[in-house]
């Protein structure tokens, strides 16, 4: 296994660990699954247990974006390019071919998968069944290798704008993902599977979000501080 795969696989395993359901059951004894929402992240924990349950929640998932991110940037991407460039991963090689881009560059490509790896990991975690969140609070953390840390403020920008806009953690999230390409495309510039991997990524939190988007056009979408949940 080339580190390009270890960086995906690790990411997404790190992704997979579903915080949200197993601190629910653990120390509130419910499923965050049978609440408001039903979705296992940071807004419905909240909602389910809480500010300490939420905070926790927070905290895991965070924590499993840094750890991906931190990883790709300080194991992985130092040891591809630690590796001569001729034996140079067999996997960027591979896409090199599909993509024949001449500027592909490995360590962009380790932290592309990382984000990758963690955000679909806890979108489509095997340990329930390929369900999972939304990945916001995961793929946040992340970008603050991805982007480094005035992509990462940007990110929190949109995200705290479409929330104050709105009083909808959805429409921040949603905001937030949207600008994530748009902001690839300033960080990769000319790193084009990066990209696309950093901006396919974005395309799947947002169809996550497509009951959220379905609420917001029948105007039926929880609100912050709002006691009703759909
Ligand atoms: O990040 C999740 C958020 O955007 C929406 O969560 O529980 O309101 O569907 P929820």
């Amino acid at each position: 296994m080339t580190y390009l795969t270890l960086s995906f696989v690790v990411s997404f395993l790190l992704g997979s660990i579903p915080w949200g359901v197993i601190v629910s059951k653990l120390a509130f004894h419910k499923d965050i699954r049978d609440e408001g929402s039903g979705n296992i992240g940071t807004t419905n924990a909240f909602r389910a247990m809480g500010k300490v349950g939420g905070a926790l929640v927070f905290v895991l998932d965070f924590g499993k974006g840094l750890l991906s991110g931190w990883l790709a940037a300080f194991v992985f991407a130092p040891a591809i390019a630690a590796v001569p460039v001729d034996a140079a991963t067999p996997d960027g090689q591979l896409l090199l071919g599909i993509f024949g881009n001449p500027a592909l560059n490995p360590v962009g490509l380790a932290l592309a998968l990382a984000f990758a790896g963690c955000t679909l990991g806890h979108i489509f975690s095997p340990w329930l069944k390929f369900k999972g969140g939304k990945g916001i609070a995961v793929a946040a953390a992340c970008l603050w290798f991805v982007f480094g840390p005035v992509g990462f403020f940007i990110e929190i920008a949109a995200f705290a704008l479409g929330i104050a806009v709105t009083r909808c953690v959805s429409v921040g999230s949603i905001a937030a993902a949207a600008i994530c390409p748009l902001l690839a495309l300033y960080f990769y510039w000319g790193q084009w599977v990066p990209w696309l991997i950093i901006a396919a990524t974005a395309c799947v939190v947002i169809w996550a979000h497509r009951a959220n988007i379905a609420r917001l056009r029948t105007g039926t979408e929880n609100k912050i501080g709002s006691t009703k949940t759909t």
